[in-house]
């Protein structure tokens, strides 16, 4: 029996062909890649968790061309309609209730009654959802618990036997997942830090709208956290973006036998932005993680300070996760 494995392809009817075939096609988008199903069709969900071996109870993020898409799937409100028109296509996702009748898979939302949805920005994805004519539904295309894909060759790398067509759309502009945000109330809740940062929701929020009501913007994985709120994203119970080394953070100089993950002035193996630009830094973070993540060069890796302003939130957010997860095992996901 033939041994399966990925296929490249840069051919979108091809890649809107497997999907309505119920297959798996990774998709380039400019945040990371995404492994995506048809998010109608329960089977074809089943084999993206099956695939990645992720747990049941993290729900996916659905894929559409904007808003008029969005609105067959979830119950629309004005703060989605503000953040949307402000920030999509881009890396953002809006966390909706499930509209009533909502022909999405159940096991999409975990279960539950909302709804993630994401209108990427990236030409390709944006061909293929058009082409298609429905929701994607698309994790980022690594196993579970590893770092997120940033080129076509890392989804190679991590599904390596698998019957999968890999969408070859280069290497992702952002590089660090969107922005998740909670839309679900009033006020707007930041669940996972991405490139569009606090402020820019809180403006977006605000629009047309008395200041008074995303005053309380809050940010459930952050500083901005409120003592006892419930959090609402299941990934962000969980370890996440994990190398096989463990890493330490702060460092300023590499230790025995350690690999220097380096950022401005802080030299390093590799360095994320020698000028010391955090755009540049986002958009190199998982690769340099992964070709640094070498047990056979390196017993460590350790990452110099990144300043904790603009992306550089959600790149320290990504890298204590990536600590976090060699000190507790418990929950690997991503
Ligand atoms: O940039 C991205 O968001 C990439 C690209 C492929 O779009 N996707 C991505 O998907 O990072 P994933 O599955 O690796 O992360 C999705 C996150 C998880 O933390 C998950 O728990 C959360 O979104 N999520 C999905 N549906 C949700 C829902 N209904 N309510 C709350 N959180 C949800
Ligand atoms: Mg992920």
């Amino acid at each position: 029996m033939a041994i399966a494995m990925p296929k490249l392809s840069t051919s979108i009817p091809e890649a809107a062909k497997a999907l309505s075939a119920g297959k798996l096609v990774a998709i380039p988008t400019e945040t990371v890649y995404g492994l995506a199903a048809d998010a109608c069709n329960e089977q074809a969900v089943q084999s993206v968790f099956a695939l990645k071996g992720r747990p049941s109870h993290n729900p996916l993020i659905v894929h559409v061309s904007g808003a008029t898409m969005a609105r067959r799937y979830a119950r629309w409100n004005p703060l989605a309609e503000r953040l949307a028109a402000a920030h999509w296509p881009g890396a953002l996702t809006l966390v909706l209730p499930k509209r009533a009748g909502c022909p999405i898979a159940t096991s999409v939302s975990a279960g539950g009654e909302t709804i993630a949805l994401r209108a990427p920005a990236h030409p390709m994805a944006q061909q293929l959802i058009e082409q298609f004519n429905g929701g994607l539904a698309a994790p980022s295309a690594n196993r579970s618990g590893r770092i997120s894909p940033t080129w076509p060759e890392h989804v190679i790398q991590e599904f390596l036997q698998a019957d999968l067509l890999v969408l070859e759309g280069g290497p992702c502009a952002i590089g660090l997942e969107s922005t998740v945000v909670d839309c679900t109330g009033d006020t707007p809740v930041i669940l996972r830090p991405g490139s569009i940062g606090s402020d820019e929701i809180k403006a977006a929020s605000l629009c047309h709208q008395p200041a008074k009501a995303t005053d309380r913007l809050t940010c459930a994985n952050g500083e901005h956290h409120i003592a006892g709120e419930k959090l609402k994203s299941p990934g962000l119970l969980t370890s996440h973006y994990a190398p096989t080394l463990p890493l330490r953070l702060e460092a300023s100089q590499a230790g025995k036998g350690e690999a220097l993950l380096g950022f401005g002035r802080v030299g390093g193996t590799h360095n994320l932005s020698p000028s010391g630009n955090l755009a540049e830094a986002a958009a190199n973070l998982f690769a340099m993680l992964r070709a640094l993540d070498d047990p056979a060069c390196f017993c460590a890796i350790a990452v110099a300070p990144i300043p904790q302003t603009g992306i550089g939130i959600a790149i320290n957010d990504r890298l204590r996760r990536a600590a976090a997860a060699k000190a507790d095992k418990q929950y690997p996901e991503g």
